[in-house]
């Protein structure tokens, strides 16, 4: 990786892996694309940033060629909650954006990153360690479309060398930019209520178990599974990975540690419910750990903390 195009970059994620890029290969070197740009003012100025929608192949080609892009992380997608929304508008961007992506990668000779999600496996998965290979029929626009990459990706690796990669992120938690419109985004709003309000209105019930990553260690996989060598890569899309697995309740009792007064009470929102409910309970990503050492630092007592602290300053600063 020496010059690396980000689309969505001023998203949840985008945002983070663009930071962390920008300080390892220079802001020069990290040109973002997205289709807003009232986010995120200071990543905008700092370096290259474009608008651009990830299915406008001749812009999109252009920047690439301006800049001599060598990788591509691909991060523009419609997440689960908001897919089931507008699901033809879901397909379109996700896998339409995707082909746009790959045709670049092909003509321009990149590697491309692309992120799949829990979101992939469905009710028919096994549910607890989920293996990297299994069932996955998922019921909901976003999985169907994410299953629908992994396949994409695989397809421009086999058929024309592309250097796909990809992992299946669970939920990921941070705070420098909010999440999207996804069915784990309640473990980020939580964090904000308790704050606020010392209450927390969940959508989801008690014992709902998710996978969840911290932002930092999600954006050292994307950097690791970039360098790491292809020659070990026995499954380019996509890994599983995960740092922890916990429900409501459990979240809800680790944030009373540090906010006694705190409460969480529960009004199920049906859609997300669903979906969340078509997920696994626990990846297996032993595969990943042994073949590209992932290895994720922040547990659930530890992000909590993290989450905690860091929220605060920001609320008092505001
Ligand atoms: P996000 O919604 O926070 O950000 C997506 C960004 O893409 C936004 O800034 C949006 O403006 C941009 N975008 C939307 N449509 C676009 C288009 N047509 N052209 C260009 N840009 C467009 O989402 P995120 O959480 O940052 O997710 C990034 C990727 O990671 C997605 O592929 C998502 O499926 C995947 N993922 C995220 C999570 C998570 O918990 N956040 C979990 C699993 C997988
Ligand atoms: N966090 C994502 C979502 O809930 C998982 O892909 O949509």
């Amino acid at each position: 990786m020496k010059k690396i195009l980000i689309s969505g970059a001023l998203g949840q994620v985008g945002s983070e892996i663009a930071l962390a890029l920008r300080e390892l290969y220079g802001n020069e070197n990290v040109i973002l694309v997205d289709i807003r740009d009232n986010v995120n003012v200071d990543l905008i100025s700092k370096g290259p940033f474009y608008i651009a929608d990830c299915r406008d192949r001749e812009k999109l080609s252009t920047i690439i060629k301006n800049h001599q892009v060598d990788t591509i992380i691909h991060l523009a997608a419609i997440l689960s909650a908001k897919a089931e929304q507008n699901p033809v508008r879901a397909w379109d961007i996700n896998i339409n954006g995707l082909t746009t992506m790959l045709e670049l990668a092909k003509e321009f000779n990149c590697s491309l990153f692309t992120p799949s999600s829990i979101g992939a496996f469905g009710s028919s998965t096994p549910k607890d360690n989920t293996p990297q290979v299994t069932i996955q029929r998922p019921s909901c626009i976003y999985g169907i479309s994410k299953v629908s990459g992994e396949l994409l990706c695989d397809y421009y690796y086999n058929k024309y060398n592309v250097d796909t990669r990809g992992v299946r992120f669970p939920g990921l938690i941070s705070y420098l930019t909010p999440p999207g419109g996804g069915t784990t985004d309640y473990a980020i709003e939580i964090f904000y209520d308790a704050i606020k309000y010392k209450k927390y209105v969940c959508p989801l019930k008690e014992d709902t178990y998710l996978d969840m990553l911290y932002i930092s260690d999600a954006v050292k996989a994307v950097i690791d599974l970039m360098n790491a060598d292809p020659s070990k890569l026995k499954h380019r899309n996509a890994y599983n990975i995960t740092a922890m697995s916990f429900s409501p309740k459990e979240l809800a009792a680790e944030i009373k540690k540090h906010i006694p007064e705190f409460e969480i009470v529960y009004e199920v929102d049906p859609i997300k419910q669903r979906i969340a409910d078509s997920w696994p309970n626990k990846l297996d990503d032993s595969e990943a750990r042994e073949q590209w050492g992932f290895n994720p630092s922040y547990d659930l007592e530890k992000m909590v903390s993290l989450m905690l602290d860091n929220i605060s300053r920001r609320l008092n600063n505001d």
